[in-house]
């Protein structure tokens, strides 16, 4: 696993940061109150990784609502949103979002995310967060101001790039077992390692990750999904044991069976890789789950046939049935975002098996109808699924696919096909011929759009009339008024 070198740990990034208007105002209102008070958590982490951070966390050794309030009046903030069944409070300044909580003792208890709010120290605080690399505090108050304080080794741990926990893992993923999918969104979005220890754990605890909502895993699964290398937390996901508990059908993608001396790529692999090749050209959260799910039917539709080998007829389908399901359980969106990658997934092997003919004008136009605005979309996820480890094998399918690309651009310019809108409407066909709405005027629409992605006709009106005029007479019906009208010619 690579490390992502982008990111240096560098100390002198701490100063002058306690400068800000924030911290001023919350050392002297600390100060006043006679509290200790402190920020935290991944603000401290992201800080000292030079990445940029829009969430600041303030603990104080006091009641963390009341100094919240107190700093926000410090500061002529605006609303101060008070979350009392957390202890915790929340105002913006700017585009910043700043939350307090008081430091404490205990957090959850164990069978829910309830914490029980008995007020500890800021030690009792670190102790409890999920990892050492987010236990980082630094003080606001004037007599330590800016020494870090680090019980846990945490700069130790980014500069090493280890992902571990304060306590025995058991006892903090106890906490919250969430945190086993924080611990693999954080090893894949830094490209740091899961300490030995804290992996094992995972392991072994997989299963309380069942009493966590489906929102707050696919919030955890996004980010890994949305992450440089998305394969790192996959990887990890599937041995730590926690795929399977919330996506058990990626999970039946993995292994290749061998028959004959004929097998078959290990589909689990080869989806990783192609949402890793979609992640280099693409940060859009919905194709890269496309990726994700191109190959989801697969080992539904797998047959041995005689004299063909393996074949998954019909995954592209199956795979695209599958989709509203899985996103419903995972309470994904159930909207256009769904919508889109089931079309990707049913359309994915459409460009590729052009190329498997001679690339006709009328294929691509009939894909080019078919995809709309999402043909840029599924040309990514097509060159993206070559994967074939036969190198001659790959050149000759990445010909193919420029083949097709260009092919694409040359018929677009021509035709125009992207957002078909018809020629000819519902309307024209009901007032030439005088009929009311019935089924004849989307049989003539169908013979019209299918002449013009043939080829057969132009795109216009000018064309599409007369063969409306012969379509309808073929189906008896009486022409009333033959003349092209001024209409909706595209
Ligand atoms: N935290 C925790 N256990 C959790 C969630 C959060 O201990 N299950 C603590 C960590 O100290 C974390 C801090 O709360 O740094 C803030 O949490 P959050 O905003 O969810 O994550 P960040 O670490 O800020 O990272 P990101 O912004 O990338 O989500």
């Amino acid at each position: 696993m690579a490390r992502d070198t982008s990111y240096t740990v560098d100390a002198s990034r701490l100063h002058g940061v306690l400068d800000q208007p924030l911290f001023v105002a919350a050392a002297k209102v600390a100060e006043r109150m006679g509290v200790k008070a402190y920020t935290i958590g991944g603000y401290v982490r992201d800080l000292l990784l030079g990445k940029p951070c829009k969430d600041i966390d303030i603990v104080c050794e006091a009641d963390g609502i009341a100094y919240a309030q107190a700093v926000a009046q410090e500061l002529n903030a605006g609303h101060v949103h008070v979350f009392k069944n957390f202890g915790t409070a929340m105002f913006m300044l700017g585009d910043v979002q700043v939350e307090f909580v008081g430091a404490r003792k205990e957090s959850y208890s164990r069978n829910s995310r309830k914490p029980e709010v008995v007020p500890g120290t800021i030690r009792d605080d670190q102790e409890r967060r999920d990892f050492t690399i987010n236990a980082l505090a630094i003080p606001l108050n004037a007599e330590d101001r800016g020494q870090l304080v680090d019980p846990f080794y945490g700069v130790h741990d980014l500069e090493r790039g280890i992902i571990r926990t304060p306590l025995a893992p058991d006892i903090t993923f106890s906490d919250d077992p969430l945190r086993m999918l924080r611990a693999i969104r954080f090893a894949t979005q830094l490209g740091f390692f899961i300490d030995a220890p804290t992996f094992e754990a995972i392991q072994r605890n997989a299963e309380r990750l069942d009493i966590i909502s489906a929102e707050r895993i696919h919030t955890e699964l996004n980010k890994i999904i949305g992450a440089p290398v998305p394969s790192i937390g996959f990887k990890l996901l599937l041995d730590s044991g926690l795929l399977v508990r919330f996506f058990p059908e990626m999970v039946d993608l993995l292994g290749a069976e061998e028959k004959f001396g004929i097998g078959h790529k290990d589909n689990f692999y080869h989806t990783i890789q192609v949402l890793d090749n979609v992640a280099k050209h693409s940060d859009d959260l919905w194709l890269r789950w496309a990726a994700v799910l191109h190959d989801i039917a697969k080992p539904r539709t797998k047959r041995f046939e005689q004299g063909r080998g393996w074949t998954f007829h019909g995954h592209e389908d199956k795979g695209a049935r599958m989709v509203p399901g899985i996103f419903r359980r995972m309470k994904l969106p159930l909207d256009e975002q769904m919508r889109f990658v089931k079309k990707l997934v049913a359309l994915h092997l459409r460009p590729i098996a052009l190329t498997k003919e001679e690339v006709t004008d009328s294929a691509v136009r009939r894909l080019l109808f078919d995809a709309g605005d999402d043909i840029d979309a599924l040309m990514i996820l097509c060159k993206a699924d070559i994967t074939s480890k036969n190198e001659a094998r790959k050149k000759r399918y990445l010909a193919n696919y420029e083949l097709v690309l260009e092919k694409l651009k040359e018929v677009e310019e021509k035709d125009r096909v992207r957002n078909f809108q018809p020629p000819i409407t519902g309307e024209d066909i009901m007032g030439a011929f005088n009929i009311p709405p019935c089924k004849a005027i989307g049989d003539i629409k169908t013979v019209i759009k299918d002449a013009i992605l043939d080829g057969r006709i132009h795109n216009d009106r000018a064309a599409a009339w007369p063969l409306m005029l012969e379509e309808g007479k073929k189906l008896g019906l009486t022409v009333v008024n033959g003349m092209e009208g001024p209409g909706s010619s595209s």
